[in-house]
């Protein structure tokens, strides 16, 4: 890590105070242009899944980077609403009726254009005649970091099956619906070029195959993985931006319309950009051979390690330079589960990691947790969600205040704030 961020995180805790998490607005931007400048294709529209981070500043810089936002619940649209997205992809999931509903009305609203991208024949069948919708498609293709994210293929619960395209089609032509988008979402963390393109074939083949007479969208989900641990490659952007394009344009150009592409990236923008900062309190040796650090954190702030077994890379940002040693980096949540350090092996275990001496007081980082870190959190042993802070022109500013115990305290009682 930089010297100038290791700075800036440490400054973060000494005004914000432990646990903290930080995202680097640089960082975000760079992923935003860098992924629009891989993709060729003139006419493209690109999305943010605003469930890999929802935090306003963070949205807020997204948007500015030109794109439109794709919303799995009625929260996030209103919050893009608020924020002034111009294009909105409200992608559900077995909503509630009444959220629904809601939507639906959103989408009659000038602005935002909000787009209701229908997850089952249902969900098509409710929408009031001549809706103007997306539908999204499960072909057999899936992908992921984790069986948990894989969102394509036989065992989804996501989307329409391909096989059902045919009643897609005659229910929406008997409700006078225009489908002027097609949807698929494989799964989170890929970085196999091949993997991707599998799936754009899929569906291209789909809209081949039934032709979507209003169609304007093709929206390829989103997906996009990076490096989590030290070891690990990015995916090659060019090259995927290069194969998108390629089948794109071919495949418009042979059924002679004009289509825009769609992405949808919810990790690939922010996961790099976040940090979560972190204060050792307790160094524990056991007899058995094992040193825990015990810190002022745990998976009720990033659930990822215990959840998926993920790795998240550690550093010391207070002893960089110290001499490393194994050791178990706990948090404080009453559950042995609540071990930061997984991922370093074959099975995802807690396992021991090699970090620089770790004293008591020291800072340490948890690196690329921008994205499913903060909007997975959550107030288990009631204690409160961290501080969210962006890092914006060399300046620190408060992105989201953390409530006080006595807030949730109050809470408990049923007394509101
Ligand atoms: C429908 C949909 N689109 C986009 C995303 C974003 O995925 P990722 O964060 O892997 O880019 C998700 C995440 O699960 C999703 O469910």
């Amino acid at each position: 890590m930089q010297a100038t961020k290791a700075h800036a995180l440490i400054q973060a805790a000494e005004r914000f105070g432990t646990p903290v998490y930080v995202y680097d607005q640089a960082t975000i931007l760079d992923r935003c242009r860098s992924l629009l400048a891989a993709i060729p294709y003139p006419r493209k529209k690109l999305l943010y899944a605003v469930k890999a981070n929802s935090n306003q500043a963070v949205v807020k810089t997204i948007l500015g980077a030109g794109f439109g936002l794709d919303c799995v619940s009625i929260g996030e649209v209103l919050l893009g609403r608020t924020l002034g997205a111009g294009t909105i992809l409200y992608t559900h999931n077995n909503v509630a009726d009444a959220e629904f509903s809601a939507a639906v009305k959103m989408a009659r609203a000038a602005k935002p254009r909000v787009w209701i991208n229908c997850d089952s024949l249902q969900r098509l069948a409710d929408l009031p005649r001549r809706s103007a919708c997306f539908v999204r498609i499960n072909g057999p293709v899936g992908g992921g970091h984790h069986d948990h994210v894989i969102t394509g293929g036989p065992d989804s619960k996501f989307g329409i099956p391909w096989e059902q395209m045919p009643e897609a089609l005659s229910l929406a032509a008997a409700r006078q619906h225009r489908i002027i988008g097609v949807h698929q979402h494989i799964g989170s963390g890929i970085r196999d070029v091949a993997k991707f393109e599998r799936a754009i074939e899929v569906l291209l083949s789909v809209v081949r195959r039934y032709r979507f007479p209003d169609l304007e969208y093709v929206n390829f989900g989103g997906g996009i993985g990076v490096p989590y641990r030290p070891t690990e490659q990015p995916m090659d952007l060019r090259a995927f931006g290069a194969m998108l394009t390629g089948r794109f344009s071919e495949f418009c150009r042979e059924a002679g319309r004009d289509l825009t592409l769609m992405l949808e990236p919810g990790r690939f923008p922010v996961a790099e950009a976040g940090y979560l900062v972190v204060r050792a309190n307790t160094i524990k040796e056991t007899p058995y051979g094992k040193t825990y650090v015990g810190v002022d954190s745990g998976f009720n702030h990033l659930v990822r390690p215990t959840m998926y077994g993920s790795y998240h890379h550690i550093t010391n940002a207070s002893n960089p330079r110290g001499k490393t040693r194994p050791y178990y980096v706990a948090g404080y949540i009453c559950e042995s589960g609540d071990i930061f350090t997984r991922g370093d092996g074959d099975e995802n275990r807690a396992a021991p990691r090699e970090l620089p001496e770790v004293r008591r007081g020291d800072l340490l980082v948890l690196h690329n947790a921008g994205a499913y870190g903060y909007v997975m959190a959550s107030e288990y042993n009631m204690r409160p969600r961290p501080p969210e802070v962006l890092l914006s022109g060399g300046k620190l500013v408060l992105a989201r205040r953390a409530k006080t115990v006595g807030e949730l305290v109050r809470e408990a009682l049923g007394s509101g704030r």
